[in-house]
């Protein structure tokens, strides 16, 4: 690398998995080797796939910790393609997504960037928070994703075309976007997209229990608490409690935690920094788990 490059600050999907995960994944061929738990809400598997088909872009739209990046991760593993998750950030400039030529024993060599691997190899290329990306990023986000399906590497004067399994799929949390952030027309118009909310009751509280290793009804419990603090989210909290959070409360819990702790440093603390709602929530972790 050059003196003073800049590292590229790229997250790949192995960095995403969690904590609990019973899967795994071939670093190389970038292929989920053993299936991801992901609990279906809908048909979401099927517009997916039905998506996928007609090699069409996909944006997932949901707020933080709702299930976005498993299901990707499911949908790869079902589909048998490559993974390439990519987490967006304001100094990813397009040149990390696409490639640089790097100093190696003294001879200049191009280095695929990770879309670019994608695009060469056929993976589901998966774009986590798009809009914190650097606008010069949708310039080459642009032809790859509409019926073009092209990858322009300008340093390199290479045009490549996608692999005919090649697909992207994008996803960002409109619950934080400002006007300034908001997506350009002229890119949420290139794919299809699919609102992504938190599971409904019973399932979230199976995803709990599975995830965090619980029993049912504590599982339930703690779904009970989110619901109670999704429906307080207007007096102040920026977002609700998060089916990760409740996850993480759980396996808290399962190390032996006692469950209002458990609460109070996974769920409360987390969410906000105001004394006032802080005092509201664990009043209502007191008022759920009542004989803990
Ligand atoms: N439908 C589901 N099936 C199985 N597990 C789920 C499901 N939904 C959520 N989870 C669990 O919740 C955790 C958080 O979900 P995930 O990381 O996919 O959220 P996200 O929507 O990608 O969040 P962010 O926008 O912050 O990246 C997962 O690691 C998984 O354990
Ligand atoms: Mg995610």
């Amino acid at each position: 690398m050059h003196a003073g490059q800049r590292q590229p600050r790229v997250i790949s999907c192995e960095r995403e998995r969690s904590v609990t995960e019973n899967y795994s994944i071939n670093t190389k061929s970038r292929r989920i080797t053993t299936e991801p738990y992901y609990l279906s809400s809908g048909n979401e598997i099927r517009l997916f796939e039905a998506s996928y088909d007609a090699r069409l872009p996909v944006m997932l739209k949901g707020p933080t910790g709702c299930g976005k990046t498993r299901f990707v991760e499911y949908m790869a593993y079902r589909l048998e393609r490559p993974l390439i998750t990519i987490s967006c950030h304001e100094d990813l400039f397009a040149s990390d997504l696409l490639g640089r030529y790097l100093l190696l024993q003294e001879e200049t060599v191009w280095v695929d960037g990770p879309l670019t691997q994608a695009v060469r190899m056929g993976a589901i290329c998966y774009l986590d928070e798009i809009v914190e990306a650097r606008k010069d990023t949708t310039v080459v986000i642009h032809p790859l994703s509409d019926n073009r399906r092209i990858l322009s590497i300008d340093k390199k004067g290479e045009t490549l075309k996608a692999h005919s399994d090649f697909m992207l799929v994008i996803s960002y949390n409109p619950g934080y976007q400002s006007v300034l952030k908001d997506l350009k027309q002229s890119t949420r118009q290139r794919f299809v997209a699919m609102p992504f909310a938190y599971p409904p009751l019973d399932n979230e509280t199976q995803i709990v229990a599975h995830e965090g290793q619980i029993n049912v009804n504590t599982a339930k419990r703690l779904v009970g608490f989110a619901h109670r603090i999704r429906n307080i989210r207007e007096h102040g909290l920026a977002e609700g409690a998060s089916t990760r959070l409740l996850i993480y409360a759980a396996q808290l819990m399962n190390r032996g935690i006692p469950e209002r702790e458990a609460c109070e440093m996974a769920i409360c603390q987390p969410l906000t920094d105001d004394e006032k709602i802080q005092e509201t929530l664990v009043e209502l972790v007191a008022d759920i788990f009542y004989d803990a």
